[in-house]
């Protein structure tokens, strides 16, 4: 039988919980049996940011980033292992070297999603550049900015084009309030986009690879209730439409760790931000899916590694286009079409087996070590770090909660 090594880096920002109950669930696995009657051992190490030649070799076989958005040292160091050592990534750095939407708006538009109506304006204030100050001065064309909201309809939002974590996004209703914003908006490039008002329901779903999770999202709550728990609140066909597009987004841009929030008004299917490369895998704020995440995350990377599935670099477009471009297709024949593509894409099919035939016994290590010391531990020491000291019972009594309610409900799932 041969043996086979795979090291895992993490490239990470500040975050404490998800990365310690990855390495912990990874150190409890122990060897995964692959194809051929290969046997594959799994570490994984913490990456430093340091000088590096671009001719050296990584040691890493698949790196999960949570850096590159905000640090421009590591995002080149990951072009430069995908490019150059076949080193698998999660999310492809190519197209989310800057996180911005408006390439995700562009995207689903072109694939007859039904995003809302979005128009992007010219900075407010040129950005501090000598060169462009010249530039605006001779060839802006000036606009009019109430003409365009008009056009687009009131209410409608106002946000940045690269935006994240609701940074500047404002909720417009009448010309005083559009003034101000697009005044306030500075050197931020904004989108101007109709408001989907009076939806029913607002859904996030996290896909890590071939798994999605959709949650009911309340955008109004406090960060730790926002993730309501709550397993049927899609009818059916909504819900399957959801699923799809968020995968159709990651499909098409080689994003394998990405949220995708859409709102659901009167039956209709309106995706409004799906291109957050390093979305919320927060245990104060996922709680009961925080599990479930890990879970995704550790079945993911070891699929890619056990399998030897590459990294695709190149987009192939012109296959979606084609689905778009149909003569006489409705919108469901095309999500239809969009969803063969993505299970291609994910091989959403081998990796089940996959998960049946050389992880069977995942469920219950996470199980086992969710309703254990170490799991707790982790709860309080995420607490602490996250909330002022008056808060800490209130919160750790709260994540306990429902994470015993997960374990509760896991439990019977593997028992029946
Ligand atoms: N077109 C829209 N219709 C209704 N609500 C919207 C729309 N765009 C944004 N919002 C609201 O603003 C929030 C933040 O906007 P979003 O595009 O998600 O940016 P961010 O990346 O900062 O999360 C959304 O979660 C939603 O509540
Ligand atoms: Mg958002």
């Amino acid at each position: 039988m041969t043996d086979t090594r795979h090291l895992i880096g993490l490239l990470l920002g500040t975050e404490q919980d998800w990365p310690r109950a990855f390495e912990e669930i990874l150190g409890r696995l122990g060897p995964v049996a692959g194809p051929g009657g290969t046997r594959h051992t799994f570490d994984c190490e913490r990456i430093t940011i340091e000088p590096f030649d671009l001719r050296d070799r990584p040691r890493y076989e698949l790196v999960i980033d949570r850096l590159a958005y905000w640090y421009y040292h590591p995002r080149e160091w990951l072009k430069k292992v995908a490019l150059m050592d076949g080193v698998y990534l999660l999310n492809s750095p190519f197209t989310f070297q800057s996180m911005e939407k408006h390439a995700a708006y562009c995207a689903m538009m072109r694939l007859g999603l039904k995003v809302p109506d979005t128009v992007l304006v010219p900075y407010k204030n040129p950005v501090d550049n000598a060169r462009y100050a010249y530039t605006a001065a001779r060839y802006n064309k000036s606009f009019d900015l109430d003409a365009i909201a008009e056009r687009i309809g009131y209410p409608l939002f106002m946000k940045p084009y690269d935006g994240g974590a609701w940074r500047g996004v404002s909720r417009i209703s009448n010309p005083g309030e559009l003034h101000a914003a697009y005044n306030a908006s500075g050197e931020m490039l904004m989108h101007l986009q109709k408001a989907v008002d009076h939806y029913d329901v607002f859904a996030r779903s996290l896909s890590i690879g071939a798994e999605t999770m959709v949650m009911r999202f309340q955008p109004d709550q406090p960060m730790h209730q926002r993730y309501a728990v709550d397993h049927s609140f899609l009818a059916p066909s909504a819900g399957t439409e959801v699923v799809t597009i968020g995968r159709l987004v990651n499909a098409f841009f080689r994003w394998e760790l990405n949220s995708c929030e859409t709102l659901v008004a009167g039956g209709e299917v309106y995706p409004i931000d799906y291109a957050n490369a390093c979305p919320d895998l927060a245990l104060t704020s996922l709680h009961y899916y925080f599990p479930w995440a890990i879970k995704a995350l550790v079945r993911w990377c070891i699929f890619a590694l056990v399998t030897g599935r590459r990294p695709r670099l190149d987009l192939e477009t012109d296959r979606f286009f084609a689905i778009a471009d149909q003569p006489g297709a409705s919108y469901g024949d095309k999500l239809a079409a969009y969803a063969e593509l993505t299970d291609a894409y994910f091989e959403s099919e081998r990796y089940h087996d996959f998960c049946a035939s050389s992880l069977g016994h995942l469920d219950e290590i996470v199980l086992d070590w969710v309703a254990g010391p170490g799991f707790d531990q982790l709860l309080v020491e995420t607490v602490q770090s996250v909330y002022p000291a008056h808060e800490h019972d209130q919160f750790i009594a709260h994540l306990r909660g429902l994470t015993s309610l997960w374990a509760g409900d896991e439990g019977s799932r593997l028992r029946s």
